[in-house]
């Protein structure tokens, strides 16, 4: 095969840069491990900044989003007993955020995909770049036992944290930045009604928890527990009783419990790889970067990533105007740092860490008070929880 953009991965990341360029005439072929099917039984986070929103719009691929998507003007910190609310439209002169979840969205590109007549491979086994140096990088994987080439000019790895292309790159060639945080996230879907019509993070001394949701019959809950713990030591009423015990007292009353239908652990990372660039292979998405769920930065982060290659390489196929391409991990990576400073504040202001010492545990408790005594502090947590400019 020969295309002109070569793209691992078939997450949000992949099918998005495919969708935009397809749409400006530039060829591209995806290669996903696996079926659709496992793709989209995915649960992820469901926390979309304006700036995504507006580049699904431009992919086409919007129109379930924009009818379904809740737009959100706000979100509450629970603290002490009380809710604060962060008026993310008042203090950013108008901008929100689009709740919708991200299992919905990667359907919809594949949707979008599908209408293109866009070439997504799926079950494409070990896949891997080669000549990432030469002017004429190629991937190869295998289909049952054939082995199969795709001559391409350009590999854009979006094969996702565990993928082959940040490992394609010499060691001596990238630098990591890497923070394990000392607990993980349990999460619960249920078909349940969501307690609140607005997400609400909830610090206390027990634990973080945070009560979000995917539409106004199906919530999404979470609770911080120790790395050490397993989904088996956590049924269904355990959960419940647990989260109620870290709101406040008229959320916890008007808490609407029911069976989990997905219940899972994730453990908080942060992770960044520099450069996002080597030789003809581009890093975007969580190939190159990870944050803790906590600032919902996550998809959000990806979505400067495509938007900064998608008009890169527009400008090389249609202007042979190589200053994006060249440029791509200096200005993506300005933008995946300030995502991870965001996610790191968020989630060293609202989370119990076992080992904090008593002025830690002050300072946070500062944190939260000058936050909620300072428009200008909830100013700048609105501005990048609704998205910094691309
Ligand atoms: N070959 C082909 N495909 C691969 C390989 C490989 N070696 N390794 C991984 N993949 C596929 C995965 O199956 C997955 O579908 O690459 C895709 C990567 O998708 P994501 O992990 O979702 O990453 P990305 O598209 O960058 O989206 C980032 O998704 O995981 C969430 O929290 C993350 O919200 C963020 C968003
Ligand atoms: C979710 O709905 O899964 C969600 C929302 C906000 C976050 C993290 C996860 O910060």
């Amino acid at each position: 095969m020969k295309t002109q953009v070569g793209i691992i991965g078939g997450g949000p990341s992949g099918l998005l840069l495919s969708q935009l360029l397809h749409l400006q005439g530039i060829e591209t072929v995806v290669l996903e491990r696996h079926s659709r099917e496992y793709v989209l039984a995915r649960i992820r986070a469901g926390v979309l900044e304006h700036g995504f929103a507006a580049l699904m719009r431009e992919a086409q691929a919007a129109e379930r989003m924009d009818r379904e998507g809740e737009i959100h003007d706000g979100f509450f910190i629970a603290h002490d007993g009380i809710k604060d609310r962060v008026d993310l439209k008042g203090l950013t002169g108008g901008n929100s955020v689009v709740i919708y979840g991200q299992t919905e969205l990667t359907r919809d590109l594949y949707d979008g995909r599908d209408k293109l007549g866009g070439i997504v491979v799926h079950n494409a086994e070990d896949v891997k770049p080669h000549d990432l140096e030469s002017s004429r990088p190629y991937l190869t994987y295998r289909k049952g036992d054939e082995l199969v080439r795709v001559d391409c000019d350009y590999l854009i790895g979006c094969d996702g944290f565990h993928g082959v292309s940040r490992k394609s790159i010499p060691k001596d060639k990238i630098t990591e930045f890497d923070r394990v945080y000392p607990f993980g996230w349990l999460g619960v879907l249920s078909r349940t009604k969501p307690v609140s019509p607005e997400l609400i993070y909830a610090t206390h001394e027990r634990g973080f928890a945070l009560c979000s949701l995917r539409s106004q019959v199906l919530s999404r809950y979470y609770i911080q527990v120790p790395l050490k713990d397993s989904v088996q030591e956590w049924p269904d009423d355990r959960f419940w009783e647990e989260l109620k015990r870290r709101l406040p007292p008229d959320v916890a009353a008007a808490m609407i419990t029911g069976a989990s239908i997905e219940k899972s652990i994730a453990p908080l990372r942060s992770f960044v790889a520099e450069p996002m660039r080597f030789g003809n292979l581009f890093l975007a998405g969580d190939a190159a970067h990870i944050v803790p769920p906590t600032g919902a930065r996550g998809l959000n982060s990806a979505a400067s990533d495509i938007f900064y290659l998608y008009h890169a390489l527009v400008d090389h196929y249609k202007k042979k105007d190589d200053r994006g391409l060249d440029g791509y991990s200096q200005k993506a990576l300005a933008r995946v740092w300030k995502g991870q400073r965001f996610s790191w504040w968020m989630t060293m202001l609202l989370h119990r860490f076992p080992d904090s010492s008593t002025f830690d545990r002050r300072l946070q408790e500062t944190e939260l008070a000058y936050l909620f005594s300072s428009q200008k502090a909830l100013a700048s947590l609105a501005e990048n929880y609704v998205g910094l400019p691309f």
